[in-house]
């Protein structure tokens, strides 16, 4: 892996991946709403910038050219169809080689095996029309962009991420296949472990074409796993 484009690159989540990727060595270009491109000013001379809206087939194929690696933060925000259209302008126009790793939240479901909490139920039940209504955002087109990927036969990856919180990096998230699965209990990621977790995808083989439901390694569901993996030495 050496260069890479973050789609979406000026929100909190791109931010942090670029930190994580600039680590690494990679070479990045990104692309974000004309409007942002200032908030970029801290890494101006390390990473380069194609202002536009991530829903642009010509800002995609130009943004990804040569990349080996695409990463993809997928908005919910207006009612026009931006995630899909993001998501529809990557599959067709990135290299055909290039890695593909998507952003989205738990609510997503690859299959029906995914058993949700009444918290995330009554959020998405009740918020997707109100949200919608406010033309605030559409989280049913966030749906279609993944079911896009889902279908795609690319190399995808498909991030969930559980709630999130800033702070310190507390290392790489634990992730299962399906919501409801215990590891996950604990439902809280901080932010640049998300965006860890993104860019270490890209080098993963085994997470080609997953859908992995992440939360922070340090929360209590986690940590209770790993003691059932790896049993503590008995005390005496
Ligand atoms: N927030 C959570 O608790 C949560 C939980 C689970 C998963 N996620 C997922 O994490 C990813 C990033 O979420 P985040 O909350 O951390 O936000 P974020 O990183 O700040 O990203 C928001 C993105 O949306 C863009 N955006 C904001 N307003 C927009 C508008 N009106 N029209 C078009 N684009 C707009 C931003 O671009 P600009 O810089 O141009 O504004 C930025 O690229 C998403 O895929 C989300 O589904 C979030």
């Amino acid at each position: 892996m050496k260069r890479i484009c973050i789609v979406g690159i000026s929100g909190k989540l791109g931010q942090y991946m670029i930190e994580h990727a600039l680590a690494r060595g990679y070479e990045v270009t990104g692309v974000c709403r004309p409007e942002s491109v200032g908030k970029l000013a801290r890494f101006a001379d390390r990473i380069t910038v194609h202002p536009g809206r991530t829903d642009d087939r010509a800002v995609i194929k130009a943004a990804t050219r040569g990349c080996d690696g695409v990463l993809v933060v997928l908005a919910p925000w207006g009612v026009q169809d931006y995630a899909s259209g993001t998501a529809r302008a990557v599959l067709d126009l990135a290299p055909p080689k290039a890695r593909l790793v998507f952003s989205c939240g738990w609510h997503i479901s690859r299959d029906s095996r995914d058993r949700y909490g009444w918290k995330i139920r009554v959020i998405v039940g009740f918020g997707t029309p109100i949200l919608r209504a406010l033309r605030v955002a559409d989280l049913d087109d966030q749906v279609r962009a993944t079911n896009l990927v889902f279908a795609s036969d690319r190399d995808w990856t498909v991030v969930r991420g559980s709630d999130l919180e800033e702070g310190p990096s507390e290392g790489l998230p634990v992730w299962a296949r399906h919501v409801g699965d215990p590891i996950l209990a604990s439902n809280l990621t901080r932010r640049t472990d998300f965006a860890l977790f993104m860019v270490v995808a890209l080098t993963d083989p085994a997470l080609i074409r997953e859908a992995p439901a992440i939360t922070g390694r340090n929360g209590l569901s986690a940590r209770a796993a790993e003691a059932t993996i790896r049993p503590m030495p008995a005390a005496r």
